[in-house]
């Protein structure tokens, strides 16, 4: 790759340094996550040839701690006057006896192919029946039909490809085979509303979760999750809810791994605006490994994932604070922009507590990581973020109530322009920051309305994976 936009994209002070990103140019959405002998593969959408979306291939990196990753040949390109030619697009990974099939769309139009790979997941062999699905299942008039999600039942094959029904809302269409070439369609494994889900389901995912199923699904907005019950090929949901409360988390895709784990990634995507990303030589991360459980009480359960833990270096803790709203420096000259913080409140009689991040030492830049107690709102405020005109300042959140009896542990990860926030397991929220000053790296702690208590506060600068 072209040495000089390697430095380029290297000096950006906006780049994360443990996030994942491909060497430079264009990502989006995670494909085909999956674990083999041990070892963690990802795909993604890629574009060689810039910071834009456009040529679409499937990029590709391992793992063995699920922290550190090797970036890999690309693995699927477009083949010209192939059913791809278009691009390759979003789809999934699995092992057919023994051999790593990936799954995915080909454009234009959007069909299903099929691709094995013989070499442990380097290169990629197009299988010559592309497209296995040529069309959209009869009889529907359909708004996309991409992004294929496989899974393995006892008597075979089943997959849910993204789609949605012209005036009725998102669908996730149900499809199975005996041997990943030839699909039977069966229906809709659930379909949405369009006021309350919109028109298209982007990539659907779908996996057992504790006693439940959950189908995650991308409608262009926030990704929403429904919980419910599976049997006979047929999906009842019983509850909904959003995985990440804020705008850049997209298009998750997620793997289950040999510790029995439900990891899960997303596409961060840029709050720049799109026409200003090329000229900074690359676009779009994906989020921290997030492990998705259920919680005694039934409520979905989402924490980073436990060998993030190794990238911690030097250490800082706090104890015992009380926060008024007349307070500020609590945490003394506590700085970075590649930090993981835990913190854990008593919110006690404030409107509004949490975390000031990023902060210039003469307050121009600046953004809150909040809870509202009594409005039930968790909320990253990027207002103020960036003095650039050109940077997309804004407030992302969504609803979280705290269990009365519950304190408050936000677990933050800074790491340059990504915000990753866990609320109390419960809640996430990913955003994007582009400050212009080189000394917005204050932390801070803030309360509004009322007094917070800190009870705790653990702070440490985090390594690069690279
Ligand atoms: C989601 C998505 C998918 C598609 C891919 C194309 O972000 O639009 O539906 O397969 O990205 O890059």
């Amino acid at each position: 790759m072209d040495q000089s936009l390697l430095e380029r994209v290297s000096r950006d002070p906006h780049r994360p340094i443990y996030h994942f990103v491909p060497p430079a140019n264009w990502m989006n959405d995670p494909n085909g996550p999956i674990q083999v002998d041990g070892v963690y593969h990802m795909f993604y959408q890629y574009n060689p040839f810039g910071a834009n979306h456009a040529n679409m291939h499937w990029g590709h990196a391992r793992s063995r701690d699920l922290v550190h990753w090797e970036h890999l040949p690309i693995a699927l390109a477009p083949t010209p006057d192939g059913p791809d030619k278009d691009g390759i697009y979003s789809g999934c990974c699995v092992m057919n006896q023994g051999t790593p099939t990936i799954i995915y769309t080909g454009v234009h139009p959007q069909v299903q192919c099929i691709a094995t790979s013989d070499d442990g997941l380097l290169t990629w062999r197009k299988h010559p029946a592309n497209p296995v699905i040529a069309t959209p299942p009869e009889g529907i008039a359909v708004t996309g039909f991409r992004d294929p999600f496989a899974w393995r039942e006892e008597d075979g094959w089943y997959m849910v490809v993204g789609s949605g029904i012209e005036n009725v809302g998102g669908a996730a269409l149900l499809y199975r085979s005996p041997d990943l070439m030839s699909w039977e369609y069966l229906g809709p494994l659930c379909t949405g509303k369009l006021a309350e889900s919109g028109h298209m389901w982007e990539c659907p995912n779908f996996f057992p979760l504790g006693e439940a199923h959950l189908l995650a699904v991308s409608p262009y907005g926030k990704v929403i999750y429904f919980l419910g019950d599976y049997a006979d090929h047929a999906f009842e949901p019983s509850t909904s809810g959003l995985l990440d409360l804020g705008e850049s988390w997209y298009a998750p895709n997620s793997l289950l791994d040999d510790r029995g784990r439900r990891l899960m990634w997303g596409w961060l995507k840029e709050m720049r605006p799109r026409e200003v990303q090329p000229e900074h030589g690359w676009a779009g991360a994906h989020s921290l490994p997030r492990e998705l459980y259920m919680h005694d009480d039934g409520a979905l359960g989402i924490k980073p994932a436990q060998e993030l833990e190794t990238l911690r270096g030097a250490y800082t803790r706090y104890d015992a604070l009380a926060i008024k709203p007349s307070g500020q420096g609590l945490l003394g000259d506590l700085r970075g922009d590649a930090l993981e913080l835990v913190a854990t409140f008593d919110p006690g009689t404030a409107e509004s507590l949490g975390l000031l991040v990023r902060q210039s030492r003469d307050g121009t830049e600046w953004t809150a990581i909040s809870y509202a107690p009594r409005t039930g709102r968790l909320a990253v405020d990027g207002s103020h973020a960036s003095l650039d005109p050109q940077a997309t300042n804004k407030e992302v959140g969504g609803e979280f109530w705290l269990n009365p009896d519950d304190l408050l542990t936000l677990h933050i990860y800074l790491d340059r322009s990504v915000i990753e926030v866990f609320a109390n397991e419960r809640a996430a929220i990913a955003h994007r920051v582009y400050p212009t000053r080189a000394d917005s790296q204050g932390v801070d702690l803030f309360a509004t309305g009322g007094t917070a208590r800190l009870i705790s506060l653990h702070a440490w600068e985090m390594s690069s994976i690279w």
